[in-house]
C-alpha cells in the first residue's frame, strides 16, 4: 500500500512537502473559500445592480403565487422596465413552463449562469432549467438546500435590472428565509391570498415572517377574486343571473343590450380586510379567469395572450400600486420605477 507521506528526503534541510492528500484537501478548501467569497461579492453586486427586489409569498399553496409573480414581472416588463424573475421553488419549479420556455438551454460564462429570455424581454432563472428530468422529484436535505439556494442566487448574471421578482414555494420555511438573509436590500414582500378565510388566516404567517426578517410587506394581492360573465338581452332592461349558492344577481343592459356581472365565487373583499387588519397596503384584486389556467398549461401567460384584457388591466393596477409602494420606500434615491 502506498504511504500518503511525502517521499521528500527529510535530510536535505528543507521542511517536508505536505502529503499529496493534504495538498489536495487544502486546495479544495481554498477553492471553496474563494468560491464563497466570489459569491458574496456577486451577491453585493447583485444588490447594487438590481434597483428593486420583490419577494412574492403566500401562506398557503395553490393560491396563484407563481401566476401572480409572473404577471407582475410581465406587466412591469411591458412598461419598458428591465425585469427578471427568479423561481426559487427548487422542488417544483414551474415558471419556465408557464412562460413556454422550459426547453431553453442556459448559457454559462465565467462560472456564471445567464438567465433565459422570456416574453416582453423578461429574464428568467429557474431550477427547472438545471434539472435533467422535470418529472423526477428533487429531494434536498436542509443544509444542502440552503447552500443550493445561495449558490443559485449568487451565480446568476442578471446584469442591470429595474426589478427582480422572486417566486417561492408556499409557506415561510427555508427558501424565503435563506433569500431574506443572503440577498441585501430587499424592498419587500407581496403576499398573495384568495378571498376565503382560511387563506387569509395563512397570510397572517407571512406577515409575522416579514416582522421576523425585518423586510416590509409591500402589500396584499387578492387573487381569484370574482368571475365576470357577459351576455346579451333587451337593451336598457333589467336581467337576473343565478349566482353562487342560488343567490340572484341583478344587472342592467346597456343600449346595445350587453350586460356584465361579476360573481364572487368565494367571498369578496377578504384581501382588503386582511390588509386592513394587518395594517399593510392593499395592492388590488385579480379576477378568476379560466384563461389563466389555459395559459399556464399552454405556456402563454394571460398578459401576453391578451394584453388589453381584463386580467392584464387588473395586473397593471396592482403594479401601479406596487410601484407607489416602492417609490415610498426610496427616501432620497431618485424614483426609477
Ligand atoms: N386568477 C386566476 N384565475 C384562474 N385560475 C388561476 C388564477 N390564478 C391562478 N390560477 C390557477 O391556479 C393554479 C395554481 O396557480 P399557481 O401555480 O400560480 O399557484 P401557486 O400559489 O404558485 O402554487 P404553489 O403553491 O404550488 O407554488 C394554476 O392552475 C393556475 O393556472
Ligand atoms: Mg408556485
Amino acid at each position: 500500500m502506498s504511504s500518503p507521506i511525502s517521499h521528500h528526503n527529510p535530510n536535505d534541510g528543507e521542511s517536508p512537502a505536505p502529503s499529496e492528500e493534504a495538498t489536495a484537501d487544502q486546495k479544495a478548501q481554498m477553492e471553496q473559500a474563494y468560491a464563497q467569497m466570489r459569491r458574496k461579492l456577486r451577491m453585493t453586486r447583485l444588490a447594487e445592480d438590481i434597483d428593486h427586489k420583490i419577494m412574492v409569498l403566500s401562506g398557503k399553496g395553490g393560491v396563484g403565487k407563481s401566476t401572480v409573480a409572473t404577471g407582475l414581472a410581465l406587466s412591469l416588463a411591458r412598461q419598458g422596465k428591465k425585469v427578471g424573475i427568479l423561481d426559487i421553488d427548487i422542488t417544483g419549479p414551474n415558471i419556465p413552463k408557464m412562460l413556454g420556455i422550459e426547453d431553453t438551454e442556459l448559457h454559462v460564462e465565467d462560472s456564471q449562469i445567464h438567465p433565459a429570455d422570456g416574453p416582453n424581454g423578461l429574464k428568467v432563472m429557474s431550477m427547472a432549467f438545471l434539472l435533467e428530468d422535470p418529472d423526477k422529484p428533487v429531494i434536498w436535505r436542509g443544509p444542502i438546500k440552503l447552500g443550493a439556494i445561495q449558490q443559485f442566487i449568487g451565480d446568476v448574471a442578471w446584469g442591470k435590472l429595474d426589478a427582480l421578482v422572486i417566486d417561492f414555494p408556499p409557506g415561510t420555511s427555508d427558501e424565503p428565509l435563506t433569500v431574506a438573509q443572503s440577498l441585501p436590500n430587499i424592498d419587500g414582500m407581496v403576499i398573495v391570498t384568495t378571498p376565503q378565510d382560511v387563506a387569509l388566516l395563512d397570510s397572517r404567517k407571512s406577515i409575522n415572517f416579514s416582522k421576523t426578517v425585518k423586510i416590509p410587506v409591500l402589500g396584499v394581492v387578492e387573487n381569484m377574486s370574482g368571475y365576470t360573465i357577459r351576455g346579451n338581452a333587451e337593451p336598457n332592461s333589467q336581467i337576473s343571473v343565478m349566482g353562487p349558492q342560488g343567490v340572484p344577481v341583478e344587472a342592467t343592459t346597456n343600449e346595445d343590450g350587453e350586460w356584465t356581472v361579476t360573481l364572487d365565487l368565494f367571498k369578496k373583499g377578504g384581501g382588503q380586510s386582511a390588509a386592513e387588519e394587518f395594517e399593510v397596503p392593499f395592492l388590488g384584486s385579480l379576477p378568476f379567469d379560466p384563461g389563466i389556467v389555459r395559459g399556464g398549461d399552454d405556456g402563454v401567460h394571460r398578459i401576453v395572450a391578451e394584453p388589453e384584457g381584463q386580467t392584464a388591466k387588473a395586473f397593471d393596477t396592482v403594479v401601479a400600486n406596487l410601484m407607489a409602494q416602492l417609490a415610498k420606500g426610496e427616501d432620497d434615491a431618485p424614483e426609477i420605477l
